[in-house]
């Protein structure tokens, strides 16, 4: 198997993850999975993209291929090479290949931090063709049954237009995914951290004041990831205030002017710190 280090590609059909539904995101991909459509997901680092594709892989009983996007990204690293294999060159599959060939999801994350001769192959793939061109093979693949192409991208700092052709966009189903509301961020920070639920509801009222400051000179906002790492650093006997700094505040930002304020908001918002 090609063990690209740029590209990882993971694939799982084990235990059911957990996913909380925050709207009718699950419905509109089922719809979308029935049509073969691709999905586009939008949203905040951190926001729950990634885990909502692996419920769902789960849900529809798929594979799951997933290929972290990033700037040296190639074609060939999504399609596939010819290696050198004991004085033989032989052809190895990528990622996006193996999905097509198997039926499988595949899940281009954070894709647009590919350049745009790398986004070019998912093109007849996303629409109506549903095919893939090996150039190196001199062949095209017609997708599998099953094959789903999901790409995400973080609309705060990445512009996916500039990369994806205007037509091929246009295939996607976009699904919005944001921070829950608090009620649900707190189950799932209470899940995933394992603590209980006012430890929750205090760190997500964390999360929710930092992202509510007026003109933030942050670049991303306090993540639920970045709730649960702080909550289970709580869980691990920190002090609530102090797993809040090292898991928040000190990850947010390195202006000390920043790390500043933001401890001090959140020494206004933590109950009894
Ligand atoms: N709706 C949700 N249900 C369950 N867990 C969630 C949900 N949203 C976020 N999480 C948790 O937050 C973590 C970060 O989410 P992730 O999917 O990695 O974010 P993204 O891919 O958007 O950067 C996940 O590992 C999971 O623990
Ligand atoms: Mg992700």
């Amino acid at each position: 198997m090609s063990t690209n280090n740029h590209v990882a590609a993971v694939e799982s059909r084990s235990q059911a993850p957990f996913y909380r539904p925050v709207t009718d995101e699950v419905e509109v991909f089922r719809a979308a999975a029935r049509r073969g459509l691709p999905v586009l997901l939008k949203g905040p680092t951190g926001c729950g993209k990634t885990r909502f594709v692996e419920a769902m892989a789960h849900d529809l009983g798929r594979d799951l291929i997933t290929v972290a996007g990033h700037e040296d990204m190639t074609s060939a690293d999504l399609v596939g090479r010819f290696l050198l294999k004991g004085g033989e060159t032989v052809w190895v599959d990528g990622p996006l290949t193996r999905a097509v060939r198997t039926g499988a999801i595949c899940y281009l994350d954070e894709i647009v931090e590919a350049r745009q001769d790398t986004t070019v192959v998912i093109h007849p793939l996303a629409d109506h063709r549903r095919e893939l061109p090996v150039d190196r093979l001199a062949t095209t693949l017609p997708a599998a049954p099953g094959f789903q192409l999901v790409i995400s991208y973080n609309p705060g700092y990445q512009s996916v237009l500039k990369n994806i052709k205007e037509s091929t966009r246009q295939r996607f189903v976009a699904i919005e995914l944001d921070f829950p509301p608090p009620e649900a961020e707190a189950e799932i920070v209470a899940h995933e951290a394992g603590v209980d639920a006012d430890t929750a509801r205090a760190l997500v009222a964390v999360g929710n004041a930092i992202r509510n400051i007026d003109g933030s000179p942050l670049r991303e906002a306090s993540s639920t990831r970045m709730l649960i790492l702080a909550g289970g650093l709580a869980a691990e006997g920190l002090g609530l205030r102090r797993a809040v700094q090292a898991a928040v505040v000190e990850a947010l930002s390195d202006d000390r002017d920043v790390v500043r304020a933001l401890g001090e908001l959140v020494d206004a918002v933590l109950p009894g710190t």
